[in-house]
């Protein structure tokens, strides 16, 4: 089952004019910057409460973030869930018939293993299941 909300992932052009909205006006503690090769994003993690907000930008313009932006503009990406075992989570979802863009977990900010569920079978909601490493959270 889904533990919690782990964070909101939010697209945004530029990382460091994003952070005087999340980090100087609405006084979060940014927490993690890190540049995530496999999802051609870099981003950062910002706290709120035992939770979070994660803001990516993309590293080229072949990124599907990047992507995302043109059609889109920047605003909310995708919602996480945390889970305590994403293989059997995964293998759960598949028998339910949920469409999955990741088929295995990958590496995600912070040493997590991230999967990412398709938005056609999430009610047009891009939706990534998480589970920490040891070291994070
Ligand atoms: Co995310």
């Amino acid at each position: 089952m889904f533990t919690r909300i782990d964070h909101v992932g939010i697209a945004v052009e530029d990382l460091d004019a994003s952070l005087a909205l999340y980090d100087r006006d609405y006084e979060m503690t940014l927490v993690h910057r890190e540049v995530v090769e496999e999802q051609g994003v870099e981003a950062v993690l910002l706290d709120v409460g035992e939770n979070h907000v994660e803001l990516i930008a993309p590293l080229g313009p072949e990124t599907t973030v990047a992507k995302f932006l043109e059609r889109r503009g920047s605003g909310l990406h995708h919602v996480a869930y945390q889970v305590t075992d994403i293989a059997a989570q995964l293998a759960r979802l598949k028998a339910a018939g949920v469409r999955l863009i990741d088929e295995e977990p990958r590496v995600g900010i912070r040493n997590s293993s991230v999967a990412f569920l398709h938005p056609k079978s999430s009610g047009g909601v891009l939706t990534e299941i998480v589970q920490p490493s040891h070291e994070g959270h």
